[in-house]
């Protein structure tokens, strides 16, 4: 039967997602699927109903499309679709109650505070330390995330954040190596570590810079990255995540494990890091995208 691939949509992360459904597009096209691209942008939920679909791969982030509502759409239309279903996906889109979750399981993630316009900003540095790090509670590709080491500064990375939502975080800082974990059906994929020279993986070193350094193997030793990966399963079954997702991780100058978040639906352009954590497990990009579009029917 017919594929859709989703992509573009809404967001913020529009322009990531379009990168994504191309590529993903022509994966699919190179090993004679019949497929078609669609812009819930353009058409909306009824062009969608026209196109009738078999199934869905959805290459949308951020959201609308990787929170939970497509997903609620998709099931009423009952039309199956790639990775995760209603509840992960608000979930993983929400990051402090992820961090609720995967608290009351135990599980470590480093402490944080909501913020508002009347925060009193000298209490969350007493709480939290510095440097600390303000971020939208629902952004993906870390849009309007600042590392603040001044409590002069603070204030100015909350209303950055706050362009982009209404709910607005300060976490601990953890720093160290920063570690991101693809889960791919029942498997882990290997641990990736991300070396930025700027400092800070952000948008920008995320898909403009040839700078950023993508480490494969990672580093860790053999039990190390054992570890790391089960942390991250148990991250993943946490929120409910199922078919494919990637997990981010903090690892402090001690050596210990923090989990940042979940991505229920990970950038698949060719500067991301599923795909490139694929290909050191031997699985190729097409290979990757058949393999998530063969978890619709799971
Ligand atoms: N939010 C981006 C697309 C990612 O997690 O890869
Ligand atoms: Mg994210």
């Amino acid at each position: 039967g017919r594929v859709a691939v989703l992509y573009g949509g809404n967001s913020a992360e529009r322009d990531v997602s379009l990168k994504s459904g191309a590529a993903v597009l022509a994966a699919l096209e190179r090993s004679g699927v019949d497929v078609t691209g669609y812009d819930p942008a353009d058409g909306g939920l009824v062009g969608l109903e026209a196109l009738a679909p078999d199934r869905v791969f959805i290459a949308l982030h951020g959201r609308g499309g990787e929170d939970g509502t497509l997903q609620g759409a998709l099931e009423l239309l009952g039309i199956p679709y790639t990775g995760s279903g209603v509840l992960a996906s608000a979930l993983g889109m929400d990051k402090q109650r992820t961090k609720l979750v995967w608290q009351a399981l135990g599980l470590p993630t480093p402490e944080s505070l909501m913020l508002s316009s009347d925060t009193d900003w000298d209490d969350i540095v007493v709480q939290l330390g510095l440097p600390l790090i303000v971020k939208p509670v629902h952004e993906g590709s870390t849009l309007g995330i600042t590392i603040v080491d001044s409590r002069e500064t603070l204030e100015a990375a909350y209303r950055e954040a706050a362009r982009f939502d209404a709910r607005v975080m300060a976490e601990r800082f953890i720093q160290g190596e920063e570690y991101t974990v693809a889960l791919l059906g029942d498997r882990v994929l290997p641990a990736i570590r991300v070396e930025v020279p700027s400092g800070f993986y952000d948008y920008e070193a995320k898909y403009l810079s040839n700078d950023t350094r993508y480490h494969l193997p990672c580093g860790l030793d053999g039990g190390q990255e054992t570890l790391l990966g089960e942390l991250c399963r148990q991250a993943f079954e946490a929120v409910g995540g199922e078919g494919w997702g990637r997990v981010d991780v903090m690892q402090d100058a001690e050596g210990r494990f923090w989990l940042i978040e979940v991505n229920t639906s990970p950038g698949m352009t060719d500067h991301s890091l599923v795909p490139q954590a694929a290909a050191h497990a031997g699985i190729g990009f097409d290979e990757l995208v058949l393999q998530i579009l063969r978890g619709t029917l799971e």
